[in-house]
């Protein structure tokens, strides 16, 4: 039975099924495990910390989002995956208000950091 994202433990399932999907898939998991190396365990505790923040109102992220995004080799096509990875994956999971919230916010983000990158892009 679906149900929404209500609770930490809810934010924690939705980050760590979809970062399984993403750490083996052909177009972004290389890209992600070069980057995180033996630092996954670190970077699930700050995504779910994130998302905590987004979806419950539980201000526990302290980070600054797009750094780490600045240098990546990663185009609209990039984007695209990792969306419907993430969309894919609630939708599996999860159903209602929040889990709409999710797949906006996520969107939107996406789409700002797309344009970003573009930006400071040199060529
Ligand atoms: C961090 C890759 C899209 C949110 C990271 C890191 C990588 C990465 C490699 C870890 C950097 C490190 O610790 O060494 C990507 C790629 C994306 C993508 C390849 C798409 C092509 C997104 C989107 C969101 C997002 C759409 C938000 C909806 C974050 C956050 C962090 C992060 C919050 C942690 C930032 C911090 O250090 O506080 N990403 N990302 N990413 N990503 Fe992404």
């Amino acid at each position: 039975q679906k149900h929404d994202i209500l609770t930490l433990d809810d934010v924690k399932l939705l980050v760590n099924t979809f970062y399984d999907k993403i750490r083996v898939d052909p177009m972004l998991g290389g890209i992600f495990n070069g980057a995180i190396q033996d630092r996954w365990p670190e970077h699930l505790e700050k995504m779910y910390r994130f998302w905590q923040s987004i979806l419950l109102e539980e201000n526990t992220y302290n980070g600054r989002p797009f750094p780490p995004h600045m240098q990546l080799p990663v185009g609209k096509e990039h984007f695209d995956q990792w969306l419907k990875l993430f969309f894919d994956n609630i939708d599996a999971q999860f159903e209602g208000e929040k889990a709409h919230e999710a797949k906006w916010r996520a969107y939107k983000i996406a789409q700002t950091f797309h344009s970003k990158i573009e930006y400071f892009r040199q060529n």
